[in-house]
């Protein structure tokens, strides 16, 4: 028998556990040898033990090979970010790609933001300098924009994007983004058959809704990725369908973009792509690619179909529709 891979499994809160559980039942129908271990947090568990993100879980993740996750509530902050730290996950890469059948703005948009997780302005080093005056410190360093840049090429090379974008505001960010941009270009050096080149942030912004096709893979820092990531989830029709892997120095740890969705909690209308679309990157990072690509293909094939939950315009519930991506994979 192939090698189990030990996978953590934290479904947290509302909607977490419900796209978690169709996302393993689609992952079970690939075969891969995966065996899961499930642990507590969030905003549940926090009542229930007085801990939002128990010290055993963390144990678990980092013993993991991967890390599914769900969702959690108002602890998010608390639970999410420690993972991500904990985990050592310095890249955080966000796929927005559109899908036929999924009403959406921009049904051309095929795009991967890698964004720098471990500095920058999003890291939120904050202070006072007096009276009504609060200051934000921007740290960003050659090792971690060489070691992003690198993984958004390397990625690129991979999945055969055929160009790489470093997004940046060095007209006035001078100093902080010539260190990015320095290092993207040592990176850029290195791959010969990727293009390169550099745009600022501002008028990404505008391209990406006039003309999303401009962009393949983009690499950039953290407050600019987070900010980007949600505006490419607009173009293809919004949260449900956003998956996301961090990934670094431990296991990798995938997550979709959405939150627990309270509204909708407990009612079996979870849309469920996100969390399939996670593992698809989960198994891809394990080296399952034919796997991974078959997800992709059933549930690309049930959007199409209009096998749906009902934010989509179906009628399935949330394991309806991880049933219907299972009978495509199986059909
Ligand atoms: P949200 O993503 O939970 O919901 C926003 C809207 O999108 C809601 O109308 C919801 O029903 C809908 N939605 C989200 N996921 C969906 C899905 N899979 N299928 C169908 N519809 C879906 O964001 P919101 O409302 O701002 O936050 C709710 C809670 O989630 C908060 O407590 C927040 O802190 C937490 N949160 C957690 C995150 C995480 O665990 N990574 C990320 C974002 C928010
Ligand atoms: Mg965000």
């Amino acid at each position: 028998m192939s090698k189990q891979h030990e996978i953590a499994v934290i479904g947290g809160d509302g909607v977490g556990p419900e796209v978690v559980e169709a996302e393993l039942a689609v992952l079970d129908a690939t075969g891969a040898p995966f065996a899961y271990k499930h642990y507590d947090a969030g905003d549940d568990c926090l009542e229930r033990t007085g801990q939002a993100m128990p010290e055993e879980t963390l144990a678990g993740a980092k013993a993991a090979e991967a890390v599914i996750f769900g969702a959690v509530g108002a602890s998010a902050a608390e639970v999410i970010l420690r993972l991500r730290k904990e985990l050592g996950a310095w890249a955080n890469l966000r796929p927005s790609k559109a899908y036929a059948g999924v009403d959406c703005l921009r049904p051309e948009t095929d795009m991967m933001i890698v964004r720098e997780n471990s500095e920058g302005l999003y890291i939120g080093e904050e202070g006072e300098r007096g009276p009504g005056v609060a200051t934000a410190t921007r740290v960003i360093s050659d090792a971690a924009s060489y070691r992003i840049a690198r993984h958004a090429f390397e990625f690129a090379r991979q999945a055969g994007y055929g160009k790489v974008t470093a997004v940046h505001k060095v007209n006035v960010l001078k100093k902080t983004d010539t260190v990015f941009l320095e290092a993207c270009r040592r990176a850029a050096a290195e791959f010969d058959g990727v293009e390169y080149e550099e745009a600022l942030v501002d008028s990404v912004a505008m391209r990406m809704i006039l003309k999303p096709s401009d962009f393949q893979v983009m690499v950039t820092t953290n407050l600019f990725g987070d900010i980007l990531s949600d505006l490419a989830a607009g173009l293809i029709g919004g949260l449900g369908m956003c998956p996301s892997a961090n990934l670094g120095d431990g296991p990798g740890l995938f997550e979709p973009v959405h939150g627990s969705a309270p509204d909708i909690a407990g009612q079996g209308k979870a849309n469920p792509s996100a969390a399939i679309l996670c593992g698809a990157m989960l198994l891809r990072s394990l080296g399952y690619g034919d796997e991974a690509d078959r997800v992709e293909a059933a549930l690309a094939g049930c959007l199409a179909a209009g096998e749906t939950t009902q934010d989509l315009g179906g009628s399935l519930s949330t394991m309806g529709m991880a049933s219907a991506v299972v009978a495509r994979m199986e059909g």
